[in-house]
């Protein structure tokens, strides 16, 4: 049988399905259905209370959706990695955070200290390796988070706005970091709210109103013109309740 090629849909990494959840009292995602493609940095955008974060719990296999499905073909637990908004560091030096990362992933003591190594040049953390890690900046305990994250190698990574509050130059050094994640293979759901970031990094867009998805399109595309009277108020800054 012939088979065009622009036919073939793209792979999938991960796929929610007519998700639904309630919290106090009221469905905050309702019908949601989102794929994450394998390929490329997929932003999810949308207002506050949109229900990106719970979305990002329900990928992780944090908390089980009560209606719908989440799947994928990632085999092992590690395959997935969720760093929070605001991740915690242990009171320990950023290596000592990675030691202790590694070894609940797994790692065997004779391979870590090599790992550290790789993972401390690979975030571009060595001159603050032995720095305690709850005294870094926001910018620095940030990009420990997820260096931290990609000691299990996952598969996909799950952002959960990683530069909300940080600086320029911070935001830069996450966005690099980013970026050599998804050069190394990993597939990546990055949560945002900074239109410049997702014209930046992103790939495909997943735009999200009262827990369900209004857009998804490629990034260039999306950015250029919305489709939905939702995305179109969200990015030219109106309020969206
Ligand atoms: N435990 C809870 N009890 C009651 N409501 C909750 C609970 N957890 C989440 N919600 C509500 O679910 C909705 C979606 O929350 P979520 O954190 O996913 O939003 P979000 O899109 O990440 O928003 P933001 O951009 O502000 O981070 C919000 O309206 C929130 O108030
Ligand atoms: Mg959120």
């Amino acid at each position: 049988m012939l088979r065009l090629v622009q036919n073939t849909p793209p792979p999938v990494a991960l796929r929610l399905d007519d998700v639904g959840l309630c919290r106090g009292g009221r469905m905050v995602l309702d019908g949601l259905s989102l794929d994450v493609p394998a390929q490329g940095i997929t932003a999810i955008m949308g207002p506050n209370g949109a229900g990106k974060s719970l979305s990002l719990r329900i990928m992780a296999g944090l908390i089980a959706p009560e209606a719908g499905t989440c799947t994928h073909d990632l085999s092992g637990k590690q395959d997935i990695a969720l760093v929070f908004q605001k991740p915690v560091l242990l009171r320990r030096t950023v290596r000592a955070n990675l030691a202790h990362a590694l070894a609940i992933y797994g790692v065997p003591r004779a391979k870590r200290k090599a790992r550290i190594a790789d993972l401390l040049d690979f975030g571009r953390l060595g001159a603050i390796a032995d720095s305690p890690a709850r005294a870094l900046s926001g910018g620095e305990q940030q990009r420990v988070a997820m260096v931290r994250a990609l000691a299990a190698k996952p598969k996909l990574l799950l952002l959960d706005e990683p530069t909300a509050s940080l600086d320029p130059q911070a935001t830069d050094a996450i966005e690099t970091l980013i970026r050599d994640t998804a050069a190394a293979g990993a597939a990546i759901v990055l949560v945002t709210h900074d239109r410049g970031q997702a014209t930046r990094l992103a790939d495909h867009i997943r735009f999200m109103h009262r827990g369900q998805l209004v857009e998804a399109a490629p990034a260039a595309q999306f950015m250029l013109a919305q489709k939905s009277p939702e995305a179109q108020a969200y990015l030219s800054g109106h309020l969206l309740l």
